[in-house]
């Protein structure tokens, strides 16, 4: 399997990921900041397809429409010299002092005003660059003081504000659905919608649900101490997954934003083999962009940038390779077979037997031997982790 990336892989990045020059609470940058053409012709010289970014990466925060248009006539000149593509775009909303309350949910009307016009103009300019995908991550749609917040209202203006860009979007024609980033905390103490559980059933109470998924950073979960893949999983049975943001998170603490796979490599291995290897057939089940949301660590200079954005791919790819070698290997397939995964997928009940069928099966409750469970019947999933494992770390196939 070839590991390196080409555009066929979809691999994409954030112009704030590549473009992140070190800033952090602590202190100022330790790199330039880098221009919007030079960082589209690098992706491309690496392999990857597409770009995202937010308004304020292109143009800073109260840019005139000179500079505006400007920026955007110069990335769209970087875009056609190298093929790169605009798969997603997203707002800020989080950096400028006007939304240090929030946008959509701030308790100041003026700014949930201002919020949703910069929004409406961002989703005209996505849709202008042929973006399909419009994220939503509400860093500052929070609070650090319970009584400060009214959740049940900001949860209903949230909902009206996402109500009103689905209207938006529909009648004006644009071929853009929504995601929705949960993340539990950082930059607010708490912010709204902080898992994908959250942000699905959310998404259940507005007006267009159908246009709105969600887009799942691996260490957002994590921060909640959550299972990544898992909840990816959950998404796509609900057929929600609209976008990913890969990258790398140790444990419960700050929001690391390291590469893909420099955390849980086990959890990212699951992951890579569902999305790649748990559609039906063996097939993908989430074929849109491998986006990283990534910062390269302030330590690095720009090229540790550009080596930490290959990396990004390139351990993608491996884990690619390696769940390719697991699902292949006879040795799993027994075990897969020994442990039952795929019993999961009989129904409980047969088919047409009604609960009364259910209840004159002796077989299934009066002489069912429940005891045989003590000592017995093991189901072997540590054999099959361990399998994972040496798959994971090249020691098979
Ligand atoms: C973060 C978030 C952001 C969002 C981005 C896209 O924790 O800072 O992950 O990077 O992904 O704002 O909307
Ligand atoms: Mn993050
Ligand atoms: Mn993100």
């Amino acid at each position: 399997m070839p590991l390196t990336p080409t555009p066929a892989d979809k691999f994409s990045f954030g112009l704030w990921t590549v473009g992140y020059n070190g800033t952090d609470p602590f202190g100022g940058p330790t790199r330039a900041d880098l221009d919007v053409v030079h960082v589209v012709e690098k992706l491309a010289e690496a392999g990857a397809y597409g770009l995202t970014f937010h308004d304020d990466d292109l143009f800073p925060f109260g840019s005139t429409d000179e500079v505006r248009d400007s920026q955007i006539s110069r990335l769209r000149g970087a875009l056609d010299a190298t093929g790169l593509v605009v798969p997603m775009v997203t707002t800020n909303l989080f950096s400028a002092p006007v939304f240090k309350d929030g946008g959509f949910t701030s308790n100041d009307r003026d700014v949930r005003r201002f919020a949703l016009r910069k929004v409406l103009r961002n989703l005209d300019l996505a849709a202008s660059l042929g973006a399909e995908t419009f994220v939503m991550w509400g860093g500052r749609e929070g609070a650090e003081y319970d009584s400060a917040k009214d959740i049940r209202q900001a949860l209903e203006r949230y909902r009206e504000a996402v109500n009103l860009l689905g209207d938006y979007v529909t009648d004006k024609g644009y071929n853009i659905r929504f995601a929705i980033e949960p993340k539990p905390n950082e930059p607010r103490g708490d912010i709204l919608l902080p898992t994908v559980g959250h942000a699905l059933a959310f998404i259940e109470t507005l007006e267009r649900p159908e246009l709105v998924g969600v887009n799942p950073e691996v260490g957002h979960e994590q921060m909640a101490g959550l299972n990544f893949a898992a909840g990816i999983a959950q998404a796509l049975y609900q057929g929600k997954l609209f976008h990913i943001d890969l990258n790398g998170q140790r444990g419960i603490k700050y929001d690391q934003d390291l590469v893909f796979g420099h955390g849980d490599l086990q959890n990212a291995f699951a992951l890579v083999d569902l999305l790649e290897n748990g559609g039906p057939n063996g097939g993908q089940t989430y074929t849109g962009p491998r986006h990283f949301d990534y910062k390269p660590s302030r330590t690095e200079d720009e090229t540790g940038v550009w080596e930490s954005a290959a990396a990004n791919m390139r351990t993608y790819l491996l884990l690619k390779e390696r769940a390719a070698a697991f699902r292949a290997d006879p040795e799993v397939q027994e075990a897969l077979a020994a442990s039952r995964v795929d019993e999961l997928s009989t129904n409980t009940l047969g088919e047409g037997e009604t609960y009364d069928d259910f209840l004159a099966d002796r077989s299934a409750y009066e002489d069912f031997d429940a005891n045989a469970y003590f000592n017995g019947k093991g189901f072997g999933f540590v054999r099959l982790q361990q399998l994972a494992l040496e798959h994971l770390m090249g020691a098979r196939g």
